[in-house]
């Protein structure tokens, strides 16, 4: 189950300054991202868990890729309403050709230039695999988009760990650097318990 974020040199844009991986997820690598083999290292029960989503709450999917983890969400939690977001029009035209969107009304794709008229509206954000992509821009963009009382979960492969899947080392973050990147945003970071190959920090507004 490689991971990685292969990419062909393209991408490398201003909006990216400050991100540990520059390039963009190739969109080539999408369907790998469909696998569900994936929750053996990524368990939705202990993620969602940690979201800590009230009944009804809207709740983002930054990155949302093919939507793996919004469309796993929607089917546990109907009563959510879910915001599928992505940079990449390629990564949403497929979750909407998914049969399984047809199936999950609380799911919404949505494009990262539609991030602004969401700022400060979301109950709940999901980061799984992102943050070693974004730039300081879309960090401060992923805090301002959550309520006062809202919550982040942010899941990344783990700089410290050896693994046989994922991206490179030096492409990722450390627990610790993913922690300053966070507190940069403006945000109050609780590192939980990570998992195999990946840390896991809850973060909230600290103004
Ligand atoms: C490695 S994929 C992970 C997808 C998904 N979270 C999952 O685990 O299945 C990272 C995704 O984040 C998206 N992404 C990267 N930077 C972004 C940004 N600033 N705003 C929105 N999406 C972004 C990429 O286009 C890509 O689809």
């Amino acid at each position: 189950m490689p991971e990685h974020s292969h990419h062909g040199g393209h991408g490398h844009g201003q909006d990216r300054q400050g991100a540990r991986q520059p390039e963009r997820f190739d969109a080539r690598r999408a369907s790998m991202l469909d696998d569900r083999a994936r929750f053996e290292i990524l368990p939705p029960d202990r993620i969602f868990a940690l979201l800590a989503a009230p009944e009804g709450a809207r709740v983002l999917d930054f990155g949302t890729g093919t939507g793996l983890f919004a469309l796993e969400l929607a089917r546990r939690r109907p009563d959510l309403q879910i915001v599928a977001l992505d940079e990449q029009p390629q990564m949403l035209e497929r979750l909407r050709a998914n049969p399984a969107l047809a199936q999950a009304p609380n799911v919404s794709p949505r494009h990262s230039r539609e991030l602004a008229a969401l700022s400060g509206s979301v109950d709940a954000v999901l980061a799984i695999n992102v943050l070693h992509e974004l730039g300081d821009e879309a960090t401060a963009q992923l805090a301002a988009l959550l309520k006062p009382h809202g919550r982040v979960v942010v899941v990344d492969w783990n700089a410290a760990v050896e693994r046989p899947v994922g991206p490179p080392r030096d492409h990722v973050y450390t627990t610790a650097e993913a922690r300053v990147r966070l507190e940069r945003a403006g945000l109050r970071v609780t590192e939980q318990e990570p998992l195999q190959y990946h840390f896991v920090l809850t973060a909230e507004r600290s103004d």
